[in-house]
């Protein structure tokens, strides 16, 4: 299936025209991070990035990894995408601000990331400062660093508890027949859309050019996090609500998509600001709060 991407209005410089790279195999980012440069990103490329650590570790994670895709691949049907959606829209569950949920998702653990050993706080500052290091002008880029996980707190029983195949991992288009592209494509035959004909053929439910904006994607953080933004009327950039939106959709890395490059950019940083260096919280917080006033109001409904 080839997806139309409408190009969302990009504020600023061109995000990718400060990486370096050496050689084919290494991606220097201007905040001093260098990591192995690769075609597959998302869960693969964390999974690589453990296997480089602790070979027998790594050998564990693949395999409960492939167990979470297995499960997601067999029960993520356009169905289930459509009841997800339908209830999560309603933002009837709390209110709340940004950053009362920014401290929130230090309740969650996400099992897809091997990283377990931090807060998500950490890693959520880790991101955003990285950007912010390297693109200090782009003060929208550094808030969608902070916040381009909060959908994670599906997981919490104040937002239902949903089970971690629902909420994390990689994303992809429903209603269509699943592209081989996806990470453990295998599984797919095991899921019921699979055999029926209205959601299997290569446009689906859809038609030839409909916009990507259009096509619903496996319901997970990413889309409720977007849900979020956009009923709470947040005045981020288009390009911001994008990456929120596409930041868990690997497969956008496809050659026959014409893929926002500063998309691949934040998916960068998004996986390898893990850096040893603690984020001082307090430090950091009267900026994060300044922008948070700046774009969001100073209550959400979630
Ligand atoms: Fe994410």
């Amino acid at each position: 299936m080839t997806i139309l991407i409408k190009q969302p209005e990009f504020v600023g410089t061109e995000a990718g025209e400060r990486k370096v790279y050496e050689e084919e195999k290494v991606l220097v980012l201007d905040a001093g991070l260098v990591v192995p440069h690769t075609t597959s990103f998302g869960q693969t490329f964390r999974l690589t990035f453990c296997l480089y650590n602790d070979f027998k570790t790594g050998i564990m994670m693949q395999k409960s990894v492939e167990i979470f895709y297995q499960i997601n691949h067999i029960k993520q049907t356009y169905d289930f995408v459509q009841r997800m959606r339908n209830e999560y829209s309603k933002l009837n569950r709390v209110e709340m601000s940004i950053w009362e949920c920014c401290e929130l998702l230090n309740e969650v653990v996400d099992e897809s990331d091997p990283d377990l050993d931090e807060p998500e706080i950490v890693h959520l500052l880790q991101t955003a400062e990285a950007i912010r290091k390297d693109y200090p002008n782009e003060d929208w880029l550094h808030l969608t660093g902070l916040i381009h996980d909060l959908g994670k707190v599906l997981l919490l029983p104040s937002f239902g508890e949903l089970p971690q195949w629902a909420v994390v991992g990689d994303t992809f288009p429903v209603g269509c027949a699943f592209d081989q592209s996806n990470v453990h494509h295998k599984y797919f035959t095991e899921n019921p859309d699979y055999y029926n004909p209205a959601y299997n053929t290569k446009y689906g439910v859809y038609s030839e050019g409909c916009g990507l904006e259009n096509v619903m994607m496996s319901w997970g953080h990413d889309d409720h996090m977007y849900l979020v933004a956009m009923e709470n009327k947040s005045t981020l950039p288009s390009a911001a609500l994008f990456i929120i939106r596409y930041h868990s959709f690997y497969a956008l890395n496809k050659e026959d998509v014409e893929s926002p490059k500063w998309l691949h950019l934040f998916s960068k940083y998004d996986l390898y600001s893990k850096s040893k260096v603690r984020v001082d919280v307090e430090k950091v917080k009267p900026y994060y709060l300044s922008l948070i006033k700046k774009y969001f109001p100073l209550k959400l409904r979630w």
